[in-house]
């Protein structure tokens, strides 16, 4: 699907890869919906930016793991531009959480956010884009579903179940709609990593150094434009972490 005159929506997007994601689909000419949370100024900042580029974009707040906020969200996309094309379920918390704290409430947040949030985004903007007979949705996973390391326990679930989700939902919407996820490597470190940590991040990987936001935003792209025949995948954007 060509991106130019569609029109994405990014969920989580104002500020970090999310960010990269918008400004590479809107250089490709796509209209962008930048979803935040509690970015507004950062979201506001982002869709200036676009608009400078030439193409439409609007910011919208929304809780993607709260069913009338994602429903809102949908109202203020096509309210604004009619259809929507593409759906990039990018929001996401990671907070660390060892086993011997872990409570509850943190598991509800993880699942909530990462996981029923992209599952939310899916029914409200793919069930659309399958009675259009068009769409492509783009997934956010992780290198760690598949290898997962200790004190994330939620997130790395959320992140394990964003893989099956992918795959049910491309049999779900298919012919019509495609459905991938990247499962990132080391992107951009969270503000609570220490530097030796950092460290084993960039010697875990083959390439030997963490990758970029606009490695994500170009393989973004790339499930989007690049083929028409590639539904169902996750490709790890890693740096070869995987097979180390
Ligand atoms: N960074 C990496 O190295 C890396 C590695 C592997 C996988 N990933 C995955 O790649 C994606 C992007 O990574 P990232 O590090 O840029 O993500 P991030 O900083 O963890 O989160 C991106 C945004 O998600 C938003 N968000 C959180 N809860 C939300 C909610 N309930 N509703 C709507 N938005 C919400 C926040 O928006 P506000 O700022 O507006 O509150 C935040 O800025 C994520 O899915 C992440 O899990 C990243």
């Amino acid at each position: 699907m060509e991106l130019k005159g569609r029109t994405a929506v990014v969920t989580g997007s104002a500020v970090r890869v999310g960010r990269q994601i918008c400004l590479e689909l809107a250089r490709r000419g796509a209209n962008v919906v930048v979803n935040y949370r509690s970015s507004a100024g950062a979201a506001a900042t982002l869709v200036s930016e676009m608009v400078e580029l030439g193409v439409g974009g609007l910011a919208v707040q929304a809780d993607v793991s709260v069913g009338q906020d994602v429903r809102s969200l949908g109202e203020a996309a096509r309210a604004e531009f009619g259809h929507v094309d593409v759906l990039v379920n990018n929001a996401s918390v990671f907070p660390r959480t060892p086993l011997a704290t872990l409570t509850e409430e943190q598991w509800d947040e993880s699942i909530g956010v990462n996981l029923k949030g992209p599952f939310l985004c899916s029914l409200e903007f793919g069930r659309r884009m399958a009675s259009a007979g068009e769409g492509v949705i783009v997934n956010l996973s992780d290198w760690a579903a598949q290898r997962p390391y200790i004190d994330y326990l939620p997130y790395l679930v959320a992140k394990g179940g964003i893989i099956t989700m992918t795959k049910a939902f491309a049999k779900e919407l298919a012919p019509h709609v495609r459905v991938n996820a990247i499962a990132p490597g080391p992107i951009f470190p969270p503000l609570d990593l220490d530097a030796e940590e950092i460290e084993e991040s960039r010697a875990g990987t083959l390439v030997g150094h963490w990758g970029s936001p606009t490695d994500i935003a170009r393989a973004v792209a790339f499930l989007i434009e690049g083929s028409d025949f590639i539904t169902g995948v996750v490709l790890p954007v890693d740096g070869g972490r995987l097979v180390v």
